[in-house]
């Protein structure tokens, strides 16, 4: 998960492509392959998108939106298909394209794998997103159907739809009630050595899943990918992907059932890894990662083939120790909503090239402590609260800094009640406070005006402080030795 100052960057450059590209486009005569048309089009969206992003005048802002329209006709004519973003004319389609529609019809939310934004103080419209993204919804037939097969209560973040939204999950469940196993895959990008409680979200959940399906785990620790992308060196990235390796064992994971590797280390290592990701590399051209991902002609080459990393461990013979060569066993990704590009690729890819597409798992966001505009960012430390904070430093940011939906004084609080859809206080406490009854009670209270927001944040520090220093203990117990162990391409208690 990225940091602003990345975002930042990112969209300075963006702007800076997009004005390269509509310096060559001509005026629009004498272009007729539908590729030049595509090509086109692409470079319009992004100009209509750098003019909304500049807060450009009205009246040029339309005139962008107007070409573009034109050029969604004239295409529409040469190829009989409608222009799809990040779907070249002359090959399968990988995937709609994740970001803000170009056309100037609204406003949309921005979730990529570098940025998360929304002008919506609930946060992100996450029913929306599914219809943008084609993904389908957890919806309770799915939550109960889990309950069915696995025999457990479901997780309180399936319940509470933290986990909103899935891929192919009914087929894993169909292949698992015929006794056929599966393999859970998960990640982490180590961009420094501080985590935040957001960072967990997706590790709790797969422990979780580990425990009640009782199926091999890999995490992959892109240690290569923060090189490419921040201002570190290989060294301090490997470093803390290490590091990283600590915090991720403290959520509890077995070392007989669990591999964990740095892309650093393995890649060289496993020679059946490389070729997954050689043959990925040759069956996904720039066009497709240029829409799905947004690089732009000034990205070193490293980012741009990046996605065929971070979609190799989607395939079992990436791992021969412990899948004995087999490729054929499906794979589930638990995962934040915004690294579903890099799995939409990996999706087209996989038939291809004889694999079966990896199933999903989606989670909403971790807000940040001002408020659900934003996911939580390691690189603000008044945004998050860290692993390492004390439960002084807990207690000082909630009560500081996390977003209140409350009243502004206790005479119109007890009057009108607060807000509990945009209170970041009660929003962390869906994800930690376990007790569905006790959490329906204060959301009741606080909307009658019954509970106060200082009574409210209380609540929540008293939820997350021992939380937090279990989770402390829990690390300070991770030896050298043990991650040494866990990062050991070896195999597993499985037989395959
Ligand atoms: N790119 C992810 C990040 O920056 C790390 C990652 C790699 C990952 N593989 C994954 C996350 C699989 C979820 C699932 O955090």
């Amino acid at each position: 998960m990225s940091c602003r100052q990345c975002v930042c960057v990112k969209n300075i450059r963006y702007l800076v492509g997009v004005k390269k590209m509509t310096d060559c486009q001509g005026d629009g005569e004498g272009t007729n392959s539908p590729m030049e048309v595509y090509e086109k089009l692409t470079a319009q969206g992004e100009e209509v998108r750098a003019l909304k992003t500049a807060k450009a005048e009205k009246a040029e802002i339309d005139a962008a939106v107007q070409l573009l329209l034109k050029l969604k006709v004239d295409y529409k004519q040469l190829t009989g298909q409608d222009y799809k973003a990040g779907c070249p004319p002359s090959e399968t389609c990988v995937a709609p394209d994740n970001r803000p529609s170009a056309d100037g019809a609204n406003d949309e939310d921005t979730v990529d794998p570098w940025n998360v934004s929304t002008s919506n103080a609930k946060g992100v419209d996450y029913d929306k997103l599914i219809v943008r993204f084609g993904s389908s919804k957890i919806d309770q037939e799915l939550v109960d159907r889990i309950e069915k097969v696995s025999g457990q209560k479901p997780h309180h973040f399936l319940r509470r739809g933290i986990f909103f939204s899935h891929r192919d999950m009914h087929q894993v469940l169909d292949a698992y009630e015929k006794h056929k196993s599966f393999y859970l895959y998960t990640g982490r990008g180590p961009s420094s050595d501080s985590m935040h409680v957001g960072h967990l979200i997706p590790f709790i959940f797969t422990k979780w899943l580990q425990d009640v399906f009782d199926i091999p785990l890999v995490i992959q620790l892109t240690d290569d990918e923060k090189y490419l992308w921040k201002d570190l060196t290989l060294e301090e990235c490997h470093r803390y992907a290490v590091e990283n390796a600590k915090d991720i064992i403290a959520c509890g994971f077995d070392v007989n059932k669990t591999f964990i590797f740095s892309d650093l280390e393995y890649m060289g290592a496993s020679p059946e890894f490389y070729r997954n990701v050689v043959k990925i590399q040759k069956h996904v051209t720039f066009n497709q990662v240029k829409g799905i991902f947004g690089f732009t002609d000034s990205d070193c080459i490293g980012k741009i083939s990046f996605p065929a990393i971070q979609a190799a461990p989607s395939f079992s013979n990436s791992f021969p120790q412990i899948f004995k060569g087999r490729k054929d066993i499906q794979c589930l990704i638990p995962c934040a909503i915004d690294q579903d590009p890099y799995f939409r690729m990996t999706r087209d890819v996989a038939p291809r090239i004889g694999h079966p597409k990896p199933a999903l798992l989606h989670s909403t966001f971790f807000p940040a402590l001002q408020g659900a505009q934003t996911k939580m960012s390691a690189s603000d430390a008044n945004s998050s609260i860290f692993l390492t904070d004390t439960p002084k430093q807990i207690k000082n940011k909630v009560n500081k800094h996390a977003f209140s939906g409350g009243k502004d004084t206790v005479e119109e609080h007890r009057k009108y009640g607060g807000n509990p859809d945009v209170d970041v206080a009660f929003m962390y406490l869906t994800f930690f406070l376990e007790d569905d009854e006790q959490l329906e009670k204060i959301r009741q209270d606080y909307i009658s005006g019954a509970l106060l927001t200082g009574e409210l944040k209380k609540l929540l520090i008293e939820t997350l402080q021992p939380i937090i220093s279990q989770h402390r203990e829990q690390r300070k117990k991770v030896t050298d030795e043990r991650v040494k162990h866990f990062m050991t391409p070896r195999p597993l208690n499985f037989n395959f």
